[in-house]
């Protein structure tokens, strides 16, 4: 099959914001597929914070995007055609191709959608993608909670925060949540049955006294998806064996010079606090069991999960900024 597409690619190392020059559009042909190979037609494309990162030349738990090549994304999406072994066209699969109509892959890393799948396509980016495993095993196996333990959310209102939070809350812990607006505040507590809320914009400068009051016994765990000044703030109201799970840092993605801090880190040692990095490919044995795990928790409606879906292969840097500025309504992606 001879084929034309669409697809990103890096073409400058973004300093900031992603602007349209760094990340270009481009038409490839595909004349033929090697032994091996098969084509995907992308469904969806996920926009991640990660990839924000991977643009950059930093080391990291993964190599960075090259030069030149395609923006790297998961993606779900049907075989239209198969020379490996192991795949047939028609079968639907989930993996890490990028953000491109359509995707050569050699297979490495891909996953079939079960034929019997009762979900919307785009739950394998989403709850039982990258977002929803992190949540599950951060909040299940990471965080080491106990029922009773107070645990502190940021960007609680995102994919991750959010869903980790209402499984905190099935644990039987309290759970106190920072989110960028009032809207967002009001979700965690009103549908998702949060203890307490900060908004954490309007309480800019008073973070400390804010976190303070909203976890009177102080904090257990705290569930790092923001780094920066709320990081900070966090630190100063942390208890004795306090656990944080650094899972990301989204207020420095978009650095252009380097950040500093954070300026608390002394309450590690103070509080005798366990710092874990946070790696959800590291439990990639177990994706299967979280995955139907949380299939059973949203089945069983323990579970509630907002996504968005942006439409149009032509919108994708436009969609990607709402998750630096927040305007995201959860689990962001793409339609191609
Ligand atoms: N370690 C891992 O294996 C792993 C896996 C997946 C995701 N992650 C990390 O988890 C975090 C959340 O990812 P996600 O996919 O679930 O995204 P998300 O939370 O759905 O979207 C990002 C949210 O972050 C908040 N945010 C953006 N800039 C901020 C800033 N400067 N300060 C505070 N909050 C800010 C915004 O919400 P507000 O309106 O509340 O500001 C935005 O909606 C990211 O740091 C990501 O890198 C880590």
């Amino acid at each position: 099959m001879s084929i034309n597409y669409k697809q990103y690619y890096l073409h400058q190392r973004p300093v900031g914001d992603t602007t349209d020059s760094d990340v270009r559009v481009r038409t490839v042909e595909v004349d033929g597929l090697a032994d091996g190979q098969l084509l995907i037609k992308n469904e969806y494309f996920s926009l991640d914070p990660a990839i924000r990162g991977w643009m950059s030349d930093e080391p990291s738990y993964m190599p960075p995007i090259d030069l030149g090549d395609v923006i790297r994304s998961s993606t779900v999406g049907t075989i239209v055609e198969s020379k490996h072994p192991d795949f047939a066209a028609g079968e639907v699969v989930y993996g890490l191709n990028g953000w491109e109509e359509y995707s050569v892959s050699d297979g490495y890393f891909l996953t079939k959608v079960p034929e019997d799948n009762q979900f919307p396509l785009h739950y394998y980016l989403s709850a039982f993608g990258a977002v929803g495993l992190t949540a599950y095993f951060g909040i299940t196996d990471a965080a080491k909670l106990k029922p009773g333990d107070t645990l502190l959310m940021s960007a609680a209102a995102g994919a991750v925060g959010s869903l980790g939070g209402q499984l905190a809350k099935n644990m039987g812990c309290r759970v106190v949540g920072l989110a960028g607006s009032d809207e967002k505040c009001q979700w965690l507590t009103d549908d998702l049955g949060f203890d307490a809320v900060i908004n954490y914009k309007t309480e800019q400068g008073n973070l400390n006294a804010a976190i303070a009051a909203a976890c009177p016994e102080g904090v257990d765990v705290y569930f790092d998806n923001v780094g920066g000044e709320i990081l900070d703030a966090a630190l100063l109201n942390i208890n004795s064996n306090a656990r944080i799970v650094f899972c990301g840092s989204i207020s420095s993605y978009n650095a252009s010079e380097p950040v500093p801090g954070p300026y608390n880190w002394w309450q590690i040692l103070a509080k005798s606090a366990t710092v874990q990095g946070f790696l959800i490919s590291n439990y990639f044995p177990q994706f299967e069991a979280g995955a139907a795990a949380i299939a059973e928790l949203l089945t069983d409606d323990k579970l509630q999960f907002k996504y968005e879906i942006v439409d149009g292969f032509d919108n994708t840097l436009t969609a990607f900024h709402k998750l630096f500025d927040g305007s995201n309504k959860g689990k962001l992606m793409l339609k191609v």
